[in-house]
């Protein structure tokens, strides 16, 4: 039923064994999956793994990169701690009604700030020397546009603690990566995401063939 990338039977096994969603998830998850851009969900058991990581290392101050109807936001802030906070960008505020009704009845509506526009400027305005955030956040979540995961990335690289992390979604894009005569901006741009992260001695990094691939960026 919760939406998972691939029809692979060992991906399917895992989530039927690990997945644990409460009715708020499964609500916004149900309400997002009648809408005509339902693919842009992310991966239940992906977000799931990411919050239980949120959590191991006590994280309080958290980015999301791609809104979309709020599911990353709300997973990460259900983990975070009462005064704990998810500064959410999206380009569009088309879901936000949404995004907040879930949020509200889930009880972290007061941990989630939405900043509507690209997602380029609310990075930089957290970096700015009014709100001087810089080092200050324990975890990012990229997943807007492709094109705009090594902006996102050098951005959160510099929001994030050292010992904090930073995951990007979709970095296997259903298997298209393997495919060298896909030369779409896309499929490019996440090739050039993780080779930059392969060769970055700035970060420890992962790859994990979960939801439609994820990399973990570990900041020195
Ligand atoms: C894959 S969806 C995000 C899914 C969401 N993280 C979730 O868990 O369901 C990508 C979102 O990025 C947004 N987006 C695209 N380009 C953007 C940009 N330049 N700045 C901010 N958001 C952008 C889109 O509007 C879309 O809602």
């Amino acid at each position: 039923m919760y939406k998972s990338h691939t029809k692979d039977p060992v991906a399917k096994y895992i989530v039927n064994n690990s997945l644990r969603l409460n009715d708020v998830q499964k609500s916004l998850i149900n309400e997002t999956m009648k809408l005509s851009y339902a693919v842009m969900l992310g991966s239940a058991d992906s977000l799931q793994l990411l919050a239980n990581m949120c959590k191991m290392i006590r994280a309080k101050k958290t980015l999301d990169i791609g809104m979309f109807t709020g599911y990353s936001a709300l997973t990460i802030a259900q983990v975070l701690p009462p005064d704990g906070r998810v500064v959410t960008c999206d380009v569009s505020n088309q879901h936000e009604a949404l995004a907040r009704e879930h949020w509200r009845r889930a009880g972290v509506e007061s941990r989630i700030d939405f900043r509507v526009g690209p997602a380029v400027n609310s990075l930089r305005r957290l970096l700015s020397d009014n709100a001087g955030e810089a080092g200050s956040y324990d975890f990012a979540f990229i997943d807007a546009d492709k094109e705009g995961y090594a902006d996102y990335y050098e951005l959160c690289l510099r929001l994030v603690r050292p010992g904090g992390f930073i995951a990007f979604d979709n970095v296997l894009w259903g298997g298209a990566v393997l495919n060298e005569a896909d030369q779409s901006s896309s499929t490019t741009a996440l090739r050039q995401i993780c080779q930059k992260l392969h060769a970055d001695e700035r970060v420890d990094v992962s790859i994990l063939n979960s939801g439609d691939g994820v990399a973990l960026a570990f900041v020195k």
